[in-house]
């Protein structure tokens, strides 16, 4: 795949043409092309950590707002007006677009998605059929709105990744087992691979919807994909994360593949044909490397749980993780999962100015 930087004109669906974009280090990092500092960004950091979030949110469920463009528009930009973050990432989440294709669900405030009606025998993936853009006109317009306030910051966009939101679906919430989901994955491979498909299908259009919109960056969130075995994940997993991955390259932006728990799944994630691998913060970076093929940049990975810690320690750490990144062909910092909810936003202030400062001395 040639280097060229994003927002060049072989990116022609990727609606920022030549902008200023092309000097992001956020962008020119995911393509391992030499950046004046270490690009980052917080995986959630738009959301319940922020007082301005909680206020905003007062009485809209959450579906409503991830359905409304002047609350997604607004919830995205409050992290990037509080910190240095090289990115932006598209307020929503990995279930709207099931919702928006009909699929009975909520989700409830600290509990998560709750699926009315799962998903676990064949007559059931009807329930499940394909996403167009008029299914979700409110991420085209709030994407579009977002990329004109946002100038030469990139946004990302996003999408759950297969086997979270199938286990999603088939248990009918969050799981901490994945007792039915491995049912159907072990017991029945037919019904599984289906299932699997139309799911694919679905993150496939929802990102190819952002992007269209101007989105500069994807994001595929396969969380839970770590409750699985190197041998299930190559059988189960990886045909459907490959061709979402293959599916997305012609559009031209960088794709980042991220799940947590997955120290034994990177080299098959890195197989799976992401520009970039997220990495948790269980394996250090430069191990991620050996187990990563050439040709990849990682992303992350400071435990989010070392912001509780004081400021000399979340500092120490934090060079650590830029240290290890160093032996990376290209570095994104970023928290190994999610912003944690009691997490203090001045903390993630004062840690992206450190990544900032501390690579650029290299
Ligand atoms: O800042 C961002 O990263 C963008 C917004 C975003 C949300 N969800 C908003 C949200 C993103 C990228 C997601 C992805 C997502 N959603 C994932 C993958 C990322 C991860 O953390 O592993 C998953 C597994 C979900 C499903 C989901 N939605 C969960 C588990 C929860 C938390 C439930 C709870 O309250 O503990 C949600 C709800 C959710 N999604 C919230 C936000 C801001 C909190 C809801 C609220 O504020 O009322």
């Amino acid at each position: 795949m040639a280097l060229d930087v994003a927002g060049s004109d072989d990116s022609p669906l990727n609606a920022h043409g030549g902008s200023d974009l092309s000097r992001s280090p956020f962008l020119l990092a995911c393509r391992r092309r030499p950046v004046p500092h270490t690009p980052v960004w917080f995986m959630r950091q738009a959301g319940r950590s922020l007082p301005e979030y909680l206020r905003l949110r007062e009485g809209v469920p959450m579906l409503e707002s991830c359905a409304r463009p002047d609350m997604i528009v607004e919830i995205t930009l409050q992290p990037v007006r509080r910190y240095a973050v090289d990115a932006a990432i598209f307020f929503s989440d990995i279930m709207v677009p099931l919702k928006a294709i009909g699929v009975d669900l909520d989700i409830k405030p600290g509990v998560g998605p709750v699926i009315a009606d799962p998903i676990r025998d064949a007559a059931a993936l009807g329930a499940l059929r394909p996403l167009e853009p008029d299914d979700v006109p409110y991420v085209t317009e709030a994407v579009r709105g977002l990329v004109g306030e946002l100038g030469s910051t990139p946004l990302i966009g996003f999408a759950g990744g297969p086997f979270t939101l199938a286990s999603y679906l088939i248990e009918g919430g969050p799981s901490k087992n994945h007792d039915h989901t491995k049912a159907m994955m072990y017991g029945e491979p037919e019904l599984w691979a289906a299932l699997m498909e139309r799911l694919a299908d679905l993150t496939i259009a929802f990102l190819k919807v952002q992007v269209a919109a101007g989105a500069s960056a994807v994001q595929v969130f396969d969380s839970w994909v770590g409750a699985v075995s190197p041998q299930d994940y190559r059988e189960s997993v990886l045909p459907h994360t490959s061709r979402i991955f293959a599916e997305i390259e012609p559009l031209g932006v960088p794709r980042i593949h991220f799940g947590v728990g997955t120290g034994e799944l990177l080299g098959l994630m890195g197989e799976a044909g992401a520009d970039v691998v997220g990495v948790d913060w269980r394996v250090p970076l430069d191990e991620a490397v050996r187990r990563v093929e050439p040709g990849k940049a990682l992303q992350g990975n400071l435990d989010p749980a070392v912001l509780f810690a004081p400021w000399e320690t979340v500092e120490r750490r934090a060079r650590d993780v830029l240290d290890r990144g160093r032996t990376a062909e290209g570095h994104v910092f970023n928290l190994g999962h999610g912003v944690l909810p009691s997490t203090n936003p001045d903390m993630l202030a004062r840690l992206a100015d450190l990544v900032h400062e501390a690579s650029a001395e290299h």
